[in-house]
């Protein structure tokens, strides 16, 4: 297979001349050839079959123990000017960067294969799709891409003779953090990383393409890119309302985006659109219209169970890859709660492992990818070209303390503000400290790929641009009581919540006014067969002033940090809040 686009040949031409590879192979994205890629990282190592019996069509890879997450610190945006990519990203200048990389990728290749992979963000003719070319040296990748993207011919069909693509290079290299770089060219539509195998460094179309670089192309085009799960709930009568909604890495998005509700909601189903990343635009009726720009998930392994989420458990039943998980003696997997640990193991670093050894069977990071067409409650319009209407916004952290289980924005500078406030405690999805506070604006701090407070002055544009836009509302599944237990039992009973979420963006339901925002009253949250006390549940939702006296200094952190381009309305929402919190507590 190639190409009549001369562009693109000439670019595959440059970065051979550059790589030195010792054969160029295109992906077609044909099953004959996946076999064959497959095969061939079985012979080299690069993957282990697991048992047909039990995983039909599943493999197990390991990563190199040094490139198990994403790296923030060795992600560059490399804009002209630092300003552009703004004080939470870290810059290069482009030149120094391809000085830099050129350097590392020179014979990067020399005997390797380098795979030429065309790929499409999106559904395949959607009008909102777009198309890279990503390089790469990791048959890994190649497989990996198969999955998560609309990979091969039909992306070079699309592209034409003179279409436009986003340039991709990747190189393991020897994986090496000190030669490692994920350096995104935003003006250039190119992508450049080196020195990694792990996926949201190298699966180019995922987090480099799909947000840093959409994000910049969403601002310039007038449309958002954002870190958020799409899902549809279908009542019992047969109308089916969409949400999309953001949440922190490893918080629990492809959970929800694939919660099976309660006894107590018996008739109602929810749809999976995407787990991680919504492009949203206004559609001709006026309403924000979503796709998910991916084909398959790339899901935390850790944690999912049949009990947390029995709809990824039948996902991953085949054809799918998995990555630093245990390895079962019956050639198996297992991760931690995934249910009864096996009497022996392999360990994700090659090790033998028993329940006794102390260490992790499963790296926390450990992954599965899977193709959506696996999953069973995959939403009819997965692969619709338009896409689906969201009726609410969704914006969640991990917080042990201060946020309640559900508030409703006043409007829509309000529900940007809630957004762009937005604290998680740190997991294990990026290298670093894991359980502290940090800012991460919209879930898209590591993703945002233009300056963060120009970023929400985009968000507050597209008000103008959207006639029916949906309802914003901030969440918190995470909240403790002082003992360090839950005080909502989450998965499946998130359904109560976002019942009373499409009620309210429906206008259906009732509310209450607070000084954060609109909350339930006490019976139109429907708790009926759930494990929480009132009292437990009046402490899911209190207002603590002294949490959010220390909340707003802290929110104040980053929109220092943000300085002059943050936009004077968010500034004005805090410092009412802090006005209103203030009173209270002084007439209290
Ligand atoms: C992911 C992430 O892999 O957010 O989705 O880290
Ligand atoms: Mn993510």
């Amino acid at each position: 297979m190639t190409t009549q686009h001369a562009g693109l040949k000439a670019w595959v031409d440059e970065m051979a001349a550059l790589t030195k590879p010792d054969r160029i192979v295109w992906c077609d994205g044909s099953a004959e050839q996946r076999a064959q890629f497959t095969a061939e990282a079985v012979r080299d190592g690069v993957l282990k079959p697991l048992n047909p019996q039990k995983r039909p069509g599943c493999y197990i890879a390991y990563s190199n123990p040094n490139d198990v997450a994403r790296v923030e610190h060795l992600t560059f945006i490399c804009t002209p000017t630092k300003a552009e990519a703004g004080p939470t990203n870290h810059w290069m200048a482009p030149d120094e960067a391809y000085t830099k990389l050129r350097g590392l990728f020179d014979g990067s290749m020399r005997g390797r294969t380098m795979y030429v992979v065309p790929y499409v963000m999106g559904p395949l003719s959607s009008p909102f799709s777009k198309i890279g070319v990503e390089i790469t040296d990791s048959v890994y990748v190649v497989l990996n891409m198969g999955i998560m993207t609309r990979m091969g011919k039909p992306a070079l069909d699309m592209l034409g003779t003179d279409g436009d693509f986003n340039h991709g290079l990747h190189s393991t290299l020897d994986c090496n953090p000190e030669r490692r770089f994920i350096c995104h060219f935003p003006q250039d539509n190119t992508i450049w990383s080196v020195g990694s195998g792990y996926g949201g460094n190298v699966l180019l179309g995922k987090k480099c393409l799909a947000l840093r670089i959409g994000s910049y192309l969403g601002k310039k085009e007038g449309w958002l890119a954002e870190h958020m799960l799409i899902l549809g709930v279908e009542s019992p009568e047969g109308q089916t309302t969409y949400v999309a909604a953001a949440f922190p890495s490893a918080c629990g998005k492809t959970n929800f985006a694939m919660m099976i509700p309660p006894k107590r909601f018996a008739g109602w189903k929810v749809w999976t659109v995407g787990d991680d990343i919504a492009w949203m635009r206004t559609g001709p009726d006026g309403r924000l219209w979503a796709i998910n720009p991916e084909a398959g998930y790339f899901g935390v392994a850790p944690g999912t169970s049949f009990s947390s989420n029995a709809t990824a458990m039948k996902t991953i039943e085949k054809d799918t890859l998995f990555t630093n998980v245990a390895l079962t003696e019956d050639g198996d997997v297992w991760w931690e709660g995934m249910g009864a640990a096996p009497e022996r193991a392999t360990d994700w670093q090659g090790r033998p492992w028993t329940p006794a050894s102390g260490e992790k069977g499963a790296h926390p990071n450990a992954r599965f990818t899977a193709p959506m067409q696996n999953n069973p409650t995959l939403s009819v319009h997965a692969n619709d070209p338009q896409g689906v209407p969201i009726s609410a916004i969704i914006f969640g952290g991990r917080r042990a303390t201060t946020v309640p289980l559900v508030i409703q924005s006043f409007n829509w500078t309000h529900g940007v503000y809630l957004g762009a406030t937005l604290g998680s405690e740190t997991t294990a999805a990026a290298m670093g400290k894991i359980g502290v506070v940090r800012r991460d604006p919209m879930a898209m701090l590591p993703f945002c790929g233009y300056d963060m407070g120009e970023y929400f002055g985009h968000w507050l544009n597209m008000q103008a641009k959207i006639p029916h836009p949906p309802k914003i509302f901030m969440v918190n599944w995470f909240r403790q009581d002082e003992n360090g237990k839950f005080l909502w039992p989450g998965f499946g009973d998130n359904m109560r919540v976002l019942k009373w979420i499409l009620d309210r963006a429906l206008g259906r339901v009732g509310a209450q006014e607070t000084l954060l925002g609109w909350v339930p009253r006490d019976t139109d949250l429907d708790l009926t067969g759930v494990a929480v006390s009132d009292e437990q549940f009046a402490k899911a939702m209190k207002i603590d002033l002294d949490e959010w006296t220390e909340e707003l200094e802290s929110q104040g952190e980053l929109f220092d940090k943000l300085g002059a381009t943050l936009p004077k309305e968010l500034a004005l929402q805090r410092e009412i809040l802090r006005a209103k919190v203030a009173r209270v507590r002084d007439t209290a």
